[in-house]
């Protein structure tokens, strides 16, 4: 018996009362506005404290329907990756599963929080904590080596074994778009394709990489990691070209000799280790377009992302703490306007028009000048799921 958010207000809402009727339905979109507070308090409460664990992620059964976010949130994150997780429920269509990768302290928090959230919303996803942690076999040596906070990303495939895909994002980005639509990527991917990722810069001559770099690197300006897609079936099945060994290596034993290597040319972490994997191995990297992954690079000199420019922002990542100081407000606005928009209300009155409205104050940056970009992105999702919640009326 399955019942998704999409089905809710014709479905669940039935289903508190009459449970055998919630069947599985398909309305096109999702309905957010339907998922008000006064649906939640009729809904069934059966979606409350379980969190999903001990459930099977049967990575062979093509049932699974599910969209796989993962998240590693560490140290003083906790808040900033609940936005995060909000934005993914506001606008998607299929059912989420949550990874959140966390220090132990903040578990009981992450449940809290997400619990607490209105039962119709909760009725749209499913999550599972996990301490910070290194697979199994040679935990003691991966210690060694590796910062588990900086490193839990590279070891998605070897923990999460059960599972076939995965959409990693840094705790600092939004979605102004339904997950849906960087997860139908994955079936964009051609047969040599097992993650894809966006560049680090469009426009070389401020690029990090191409600048800097004591290590090899993707592409002309590297790739950013802040929103990655993987096929961790195929990750995990792979054999990678790399500079270490003329044998091909598979991911898990290719991470440590890697790390060993570049260990004192590496400057940001995990992802200086993707880019010089994805440097022997190109044609395994699919690369979308910066408006999946838009940073403050990207407007901080002027608007230098041409897709965002054409169709506005997807996924906004407000990296470098702009959600929490004064350098960006146009991001930072972002970021307030989902956290303070209270679950069930109208989006367009309640989110889009105050957020239109702090952004006005913001066009004395470069960023804030480009902020319409970021409105256009929210307000199609705004729309389309009005639009859905009149239809299934
Ligand atoms: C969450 O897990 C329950 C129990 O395994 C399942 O019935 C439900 O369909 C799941 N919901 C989502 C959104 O995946
Ligand atoms: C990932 O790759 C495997 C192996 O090629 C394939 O069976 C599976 O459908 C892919 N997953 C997605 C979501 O495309
Ligand atoms: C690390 O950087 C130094 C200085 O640029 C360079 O000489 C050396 O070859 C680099 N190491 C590797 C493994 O690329």
């Amino acid at each position: 018996m399955r019942c998704y958010l999409r089905a809710l207000v014709t479905t669940c809402v039935l289903a508190a009362v009459f449970p055998p009727l919630c069947v599985l339905q398909k309305p096109a979109a999702a309905a957010p506005d339907a998922r008000s507070l006064r649906t939640a308090r009729r809904a069934t409460p059966r979606g409350r404290g379980s969190h999903g664990a001990g459930e099977r992620l049967d990575a062979k059964t093509s049932k699974d329907e599910r969209m796989h976010l993962a998240v590693v949130a560490c140290g003083p994150r906790l808040e900033e990756t609940l936005v995060m997780l909000k934005s993914a429920v506001l606008f998607s269509t299929k059912p989420l599963h949550f990874h959140v990768f966390a220090e132990d302290h903040l578990h009981e928090s992450f449940k809290d929080a997400l619990d607490s959230w209105p039962a119709a919303v909760r009725l749209s996803f499913n999550f599972t904590t996990y301490p910070i942690t290194f697979p199994r076999d040679n935990a003691v040596e991966w210690k060694k080596l590796f910062k588990p906070c900086a490193s839990q990303r590279l070891f998605l495939p070897l923990i999460l074994k059960d599972v076939d895909s995965v959409l990693y994002v840094d705790t600092d980005i939004l979605f102004l778009h339904p997950v849906d639509e960087i997860w139908a990527l994955l079936s964009h991917f051609d047969a040599s394709h097992l993650a894809a990722m966006a560049p680090e810069h469009e426009e070389p001559r401020i690029g990090w990489y191409n600048r800097f770099a004591r290590h090899p690197y993707y592409g002309a300006t590297g790739v950013n990691s802040g929103v990655m897609l993987m096929n961790m079936t195929r990750i995990r099945e792979k054999r990678f070209k790399n500079d270490m060994t003329s044998v091909k290596l598979r991911w898990k034993e290719m991470l440590m000799p890697l790390l060993q290597k570049y260990k004192l040319n590496i400057t940001w972490g995990d992802q200086d280790l993707l880019n010089i994997i994805f440097n022997h191995n190109p044609e395994s990297l699919y690369v979308f377009p910066c408006q999946w992954n838009y940073r403050p690079d990207h407007c901080i000199y002027g608007s230098n992302c041409q897709q965002a420019e054409q169709e506005g922002v997807f996924i906004l990542h407000g990296n470098r703490g702009v959600y929490h100081d004064d350098k960006q407000p146009a991001f930072r606005a972002v970021y307030e306007a989902i956290q303070k928009y209270p679950f069930g209300e109208n989006m367009a009155s309640f989110l889009l028009q105050p957020l239109k409205v702090t952004l006005q104050s913001t066009t004395h940056t470069y960023c804030g000048r480009a902020s319409h970009l970021f409105t256009r992105g929210l307000q199609h999702s705004v729309l389309s799921a009005q639009h859905a919640h009149r239809r299934q009326r």
